[in-house]
């Protein structure tokens, strides 16, 4: 079978591990190009990965010159917009990582570009994830009767929480702010397990830890503190051998004390759906180990979810035994095995499948429901989400 031409755009944290997949599915794909508007950063990175694919700093002529038919888009959130519309003229099909896009006017404008195209896939990967899809699966089946209730949170490894507070993501003007950069993935999928959008939404988070009266220097290749924790420490610290030893140009020895960003570090979210069914989510940065967990009650029992364990167990309030699910990671891919599981539904997407994963209709929903989150949490004050606010995404 002819090889799948994909190229990425974005060589850095994420677009790094979606390089090395296509690299890993060669048998299949051809990695026809690689785009970063920074080549200082292609040309390390290319190094580090052992990649010999052509590299480009625009992303105009890598279309022109590689001819790629499927894209993954993985630059920072506030770029996605501006990238995806270039990439859809060309008609490539795309893989779009969370979010859409920080704004609902930038999700607007991909989906008035985005009918040219082989089709549009979001970087949702927990739609791919064993725990979720069991708990999917479960639900589907009316195994716990009619959903009252979701409890959600994320645990964040304190390491990988403080990149946070040091990049890009550090400005809700970049992000949309944290609970869209980072747990738009959770909105999503509660979204898909309710199986609607919420109506109503509020919340409450501020940043009580990461505090500028506590920052020494900007940088922490100039920091006199040299043992602070956060020195160029981060599960997301991806650097150049030029930026580990000079101030960053990129922000990852950035200090996480900084005075410019407006994120938190502390948040929780309150969702009403229109079925009346309620949820509630908070997000832990200071975590040991990344983890989630759910928990679904519903008429017949609860069902709870942990990602770290790879377990759903069911209890049943009308005296039936309780079930056990041990699930296994399919393969050492990121996310539990669903980055793989991912990009080969993009590959085959790109070759013209077509895909159950969430595509446009989730991607403006989940920016919709993080947007308003923000304003919550901001304005401290309850959210409405009427039907309109969804609409524009094709069904
Ligand atoms: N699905 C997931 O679980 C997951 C996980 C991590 C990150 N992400 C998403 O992936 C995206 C990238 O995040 P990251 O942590 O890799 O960021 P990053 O900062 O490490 O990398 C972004 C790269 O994009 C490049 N870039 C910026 N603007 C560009 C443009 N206009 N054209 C070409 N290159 C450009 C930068 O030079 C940088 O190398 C974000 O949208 C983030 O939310 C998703």
């Amino acid at each position: 079978m002819k090889k799948t031409r994909i190229a990425v755009v974005g060589f850095g944290q994420r677009g790094g591990a979606f390089v090395a997949l296509a690299m890993q599915e060669s048998a299949q794909v051809e990695l026809a190009g690689i785009c970063d508007s920074s080549p200082e950063r292609l040309r390390s990175f290319a190094k580090k990965n052992h990649c010999t694919a052509p590299l480009y700093t625009s992303v105009e002529k890598m279309l022109e010159e590689a001819r790629p038919e499927g894209v993954v888009i993985s630059v920072p959130d506030f770029q996605h917009a501006p990238v995806a519309v270039t990439v859809l003229k060309h008609g490539c099909a795309v893989l779009l990582e969370k979010p859409m896009a920080p704004t609902v006017e930038g999700c607007r404008e991909i989906l008035k570009h985005a009918a040219k195209s082989r089709g549009v896939l979001l970087g949702f990967v927990l739609r791919s994830h064993p725990v979720y899809r069991k708990v999917k699966e479960l639900l589907d089946a009316g195994t716990v009767g009619q959903i009252m209730n979701l409890q959600a949170d994320e645990e964040l490894s304190v390491m990988h929480g403080a990149s946070y507070m040091r990049r890009w993501h550090r400005r809700v003007a970049n992000s949309g702010g944290f609970m869209l950069a980072k747990c738009s993935h959770d909105i999503d999928i509660l979204s898909w397990l309710v199986g609607e959008n919420p109506c109503r939404v509020s919340s409450f988070g501020s940043l009580a830890f990461f505090t500028p009266e506590k920052l020494k220097h900007e940088f922490c290749s100039e920091c006199p503190d040299r043992a602070c924790r956060f020195r160029f420490a981060g599960e997301m610290v991806a650097m150049d051998e030029e930026e580990a030893s000079s101030p960053s140009r990129y922000g990852f020895d950035r200090c996480v004390y900084t005075k410019d960003k407006d994120v938190i570090d502390h948040q929780v979210v309150d969702f009403e759906y229109p079925s009346g069914v309620t949820a509630s989510f908070s997000l832990d940065l200071f975590a040991p180990a990344p983890r989630r967990r759910l928990k679904v009650v519903g008429t017949a029992g609860y069902i709870e979810a942990d990602t770290r364990t790879l377990t759903v167990g069911v209890a049943f309030s009308d005296g039936r035994k309780p079930q056990t699910f041990a699930l296994k990671q399919e393969n050492a891919s990121g996310h539990g095995g669903s980055d793989l599981a991912l990009f080969r539904k993009f590959v085959a997407m790109t070759r013209g499948e077509k895909t159950d994963l969430a595509g446009l209709e989730a991607g403006l929903a989940s920016t919709v429901v993080g947007v308003a989150i923000e304003t919550a949490r901001r304005e401290r004050r309850v959210v409405e989400l009427p039907p309109s606010a969804y609409e524009g995404a094709p069904k």
